[in-house]
């Protein structure tokens, strides 16, 4: 990484990044990454699952289509969303910046998220993380969160020490109610059908998309290769 160490890249990217945005199908990693990205750059992680799942157990989520359509797999009305990231976005915390993980996953979101960006200025990477659709599965399947402290782990792939207990807080690790194979499948077929396009209208109309291979390669190095793509340089694209 051109020879800085870990805290000058950050001190430097937080002049200079705006927004990332990691798109990707379920399973693509983009809650691990956008982690691991919020610690390095230190602006917020703004996740519309997680979002949507405190509403839903702090009871401000009372709509019962938003709950029916979280459980089926099928994706909440673009004007619900759009209205709460846009408010979350607004919060001070997120003017240097900020990572969306799960937005926009439609067409109108991206238009309504694009504006928003052209009104303030600010300049997104989008970055794809790109997975086989038969490792999705079985990593969504597998994998179990610390209701504590939000901490991913994969039954598979990154266990936790002692089986089903945090590592860092001894929190019961929990599986997702839309975790099941069932609904795995349905939310498969709404990236296909309704978000899968977003990322096609990301390049035509210009926006910088860059592409990860997420499959294979274990999340610290997949984490190395977005912090590369979005490290400051003489890219227009990430510029204040
Ligand atoms: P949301 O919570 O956003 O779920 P998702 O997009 O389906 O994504 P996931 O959280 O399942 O996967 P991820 O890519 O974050 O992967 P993770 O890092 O966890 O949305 C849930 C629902 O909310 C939607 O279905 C919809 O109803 C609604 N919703 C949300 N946003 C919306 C919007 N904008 N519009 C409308 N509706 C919306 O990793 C998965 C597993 O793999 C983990 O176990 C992890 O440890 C493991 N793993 C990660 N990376 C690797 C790796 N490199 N190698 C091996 N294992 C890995």
């Amino acid at each position: 990484m051109t020879g800085l160490r870990g805290t000058e890249l950050s001190l430097v990217s937080l002049q200079r990044l705006h927004a990332v945005v990691l798109f990707g199908s379920p399973g693509s990693g983009k809650g691990t990454q956008a982690k691991r990205l919020t610690q390095a750059l230190g602006i917020p992680h703004i996740s519309t699952g997680d979002m949507l799942r405190d509403r839903i157990r702090s009871g401000t989520e009372k709509v019962s289509a938003v709950v029916a359509n979280m459980q089926s797999g099928a994706l909440v009305a673009d004007d619900v969303m759009n209205a709460i990231v846009q408010k979350r976005l607004s919060e001070a915390d997120a003017a240097r910046g900020f990572i969306l993980d799960g937005y926009p996953r439609t067409l109108e979101q991206a238009e309504h998220l694009g504006m928003w960006l052209q009104r303030k200025r600010i300049s997104e990477v989008v970055i794809h993380l790109a997975v086989d659709y038969n490792v999705i599965i079985a990593r969504l399947t597998g994998r179990r969160v610390c209701p504590l402290c939000g901490t991913l782990y994969n039954t598979v792939s990154q266990p936790a020490k002692v089986d089903g207990l945090c590592d860092r807080d001894g929190g019961k690790l929990l599986m997702r109610d839309d975790d099941r194979e069932s609904v795995i499948r349905e939310r498969l077929e709404a990236y296909e059908k309704q978000t899968r396009p977003v990322l096609e209208y990301f390049k035509a109309s210009g926006h910088r998309v860059e592409e990860v291979d997420a499959s294979q390669a274990p999340p610290d190095y997949v984490f190395k290769e977005i912090f590369q793509l979005i490290e400051p340089d003489d890219r227009p694209g990430i510029h204040g």
